[in-house]
């Protein structure tokens, strides 16, 4: 611990509101791990939606200063007394709260070693929205060779993996984006048919496309939320199964569950953390992930690197439908 400083960099907010309440403090402490903790040295944190969540308050803080990100990677810098399984140097990636500033310090619940052939980056970029398509495809939702299935915003950065995972598994995916450039990425990742919601009646497009096959999709994943529930709820054939993951345009309003009665449809609102809560979960999604990588199964998208200073910009292009694939910051 000696040789570690005392403050470091971190992305901070003190407040919830728009993007002017990201402050970057340069004298937050390094935390000590606690006996049962690691402490990480971040190289890259990923961006995600839910770091706009946060900031604005959907999800609110626990307790402000509140460090914002979910994910990174880097080399474990410390351990607690009690640790067994990472030693100083080990190379990681990880889930948990507090992962865009320079060291993070815990509890290994959710810390995976990364193999040394995955890309600087690209663990960072990979491991929360990988596990989370990987798993809400076999769990929320057990995809199967030849189903229907309607991805939504399906070039951002979750969009991307759910496409390549249903298209490896066999399913004729359909993907919806804002912009022709997007469907294209969609396309080149796997999707079958190709939907710009911005210009389309898209619910009447996933009806024909789908006429054959009940009139619906077997499932949607949904990342939009408020602007495009009703017309999900259209799009699903009978007993299928409306996945709504997200809100990027907004929390889906209170819903009467007898709209769901004339297709006995199926509706889940997933979080990842709910299928990663047993360690052996974890290691085994992130293993699978992370080898996919190393085979060249899938495609690791990143949009753009960021320095830690332009987090704000990273969110404003994240929010504003700029991006397509991963955000990701260099610390
Ligand atoms: N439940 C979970 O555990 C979990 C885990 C990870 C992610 N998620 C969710 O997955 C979704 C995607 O997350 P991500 O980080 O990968 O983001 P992203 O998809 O890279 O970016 C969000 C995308 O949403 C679309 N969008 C539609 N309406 C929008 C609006 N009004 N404002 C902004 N964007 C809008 C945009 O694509 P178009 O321009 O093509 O419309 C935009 O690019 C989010 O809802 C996120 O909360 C959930």
């Amino acid at each position: 611990m000696s040789s570690l400083p005392k403050t470091q960099r971190s992305v901070q907010i003190n407040a919830h509101g728009g993007v002017d309440v990201i402050k970057i403090v340069t004298d937050a402490p390094v935390p000590a791990p606690a006996d049962n903790e690691v402490l990480v040295k971040n190289t890259y944190a990923g961006m995600n939606f839910i770091d706009i969540y946060s900031r604005m308050g959907l999800y609110p803080a626990p307790s402000f200063p509140h460090t914002l990100g979910r994910e990174a990677e880097g080399t474990i810098a410390a351990v607690g007394k009690s640790v067994r399984n990472f030693k100083v140097g080990d190379r990681v990636a990880y889930l948990g709260t507090g992962a865009q500033q320079e060291y993070t310090a815990l509890a290994p619940l959710h810390v995976a070693h990364v193999p040394s052939a995955i890309q600087e980056g690209y663990a960072a970029a990979a491991i929360l929205q990988g596990i989370t398509a990987l798993s809400f495809a076999r769990e929320s939702y057990e995809i199967k060779k030849g189903d229907y299935i309607l991805v939504h915003s399906a070039a951002g950065g979750l969009g991307l993996w759910l496409v390549q995972i249903a298209k490896s598994i066999g399913a004729r995916v359909i993907a919806t984006a804002s912009t022709d450039k997007k469907l294209e990425m969609a396309e080149d990742h796997g999707a079958e048919f190709l939907i710009n919601y911005s210009t389309q009646d898209w619910v009447a497009e996933v009806k024909e496309i789908t006429k054959d096959a009940g009139g619906g999709v077997a499932a949607v994943f949904d990342g939009v939320g408020k602007d495009t529930f009703d017309g999900d709820l259209e799009v699903v054939r009978r007993k299928g199964t409306l996945v709504s993951l997200g809100n990027a345009s907004g929390a889906v309003p209170p819903f009467v569950i007898a709209r769901l009665a004339p297709k006995n449809l199926k509706l889940l609102r997933p979080q990842l953390f709910a299928y990663i809560a047993e360690r052996e979960e974890f290691e085994a999604y992130t293993k699978e992930i992370f080898d996919w990588i190393v085979e060249g199964k899938v495609k690791v998208n990143i949009h753009k690197t960021y320095p830690l200073e332009e987090v704000a910009q990273a969110q404003t292009d994240l929010g504003s439908r700029a991006t397509t694939g991963k955000l990701i910051l260099k610390i």
